[in-house]
């Protein structure tokens, strides 16, 4: 009886921890002390580093030494999202930045299950990302070997966009297929739909453009986790 309780609470997303991590791509960069500040007075639970190379995504953001600054920066966990081409290249300088967390998207590697070993290997928290088009099963075996699994809710590349409907239909099928598992979305997510994500499943929301696009990202960053019931 209590396995059935303790899968329905799970698959209900009561038991997993809900997590608000705030992406700094579209903050105020020369005010970045100040914003990480906010968010994590704000009661933010990670704070998303997307790094961008031009090439797997067409934005270019910033890198390890960026990483390691805003890690020196903040007591919160570095989540850090790689979009970039070979990432096999760059896991390491983002272990030494600080990351507690690293996520690959699997459309940038050949060799997914070796990827996720290596950020293991380097004590940091293996997750993997999958874009809007890109299905589940190809991230089906990988499933026990990671932590979270980043599900894009925009194609990548830039904050502020609108939130793609059919994501949280993916993120409700990993759910029933994972109910312990963290379950990341990744753009779009606002104060007037965090409630559907985390209904879908959700428990990790990355929150970019709502939170650092407003006059008081402190205040703004704890209206979520309230919300969320963080
Ligand atoms: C997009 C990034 C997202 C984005 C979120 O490629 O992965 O993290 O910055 O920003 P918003 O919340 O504004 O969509
Ligand atoms: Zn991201």
């Amino acid at each position: 009886m209590r396995g059935l309780f303790r899968e329905l609470s799970y698959i209900l997303g009561m038991s997993l921890k809900q997590i608000i991590a705030p992406s700094v791509l579209n903050a105020n960069f020369l005010e970045l002390g100040k914003g990480l500040n906010a968010i994590e007075n704000g009661g933010a639970g990670l704070v998303h580093l997307d790094i961008m190379d031009g090439h797997f995504v067409p934005n270019i953001s910033f890198g390890p030494g960026i990483s390691a600054c805003i890690g020196k920066g903040t007591k919160l966990p570095l989540d850090c999202h790689l979009m970039i081409e070979n990432p096999e290249k760059y896991v390491g300088e983002f272990a030494k930045a600080g990351a507690s967390i690293i996520s690959v998207h699997a459309e940038t590697t050949n060799h997914l299950d070796r990827l996720l070993h290596q950020i293991k290997e380097l004590g940091v928290k293996p997750a993997v990302a999958i874009n809007p088009a890109t299905p589940l099963e190809s991230i089906k075996w990988v499933l026990d070997i990671v932590d979270m699994v980043l599900i894009m809710s925009v194609n990548p590349g830039f904050g502020g966009q609108s939130l793609i409907p059919y994501c949280l239909d993916k993120i409700r099928e990993l759910r029933q297929l994972k109910p312990e598992l963290d379950i990341q979305i990744d753009g779009g997510v606002k104060l007037d739909n965090i409630l559907a994500c985390k209904e879908a499943g959700a428990n990790v929301f990355v929150v970019g453009s709502a939170i650092f696009g407003t006059a008081d990202p402190e205040a703004t960053c704890r209206e979520f986790v309230k919300k969320v019931g963080g």
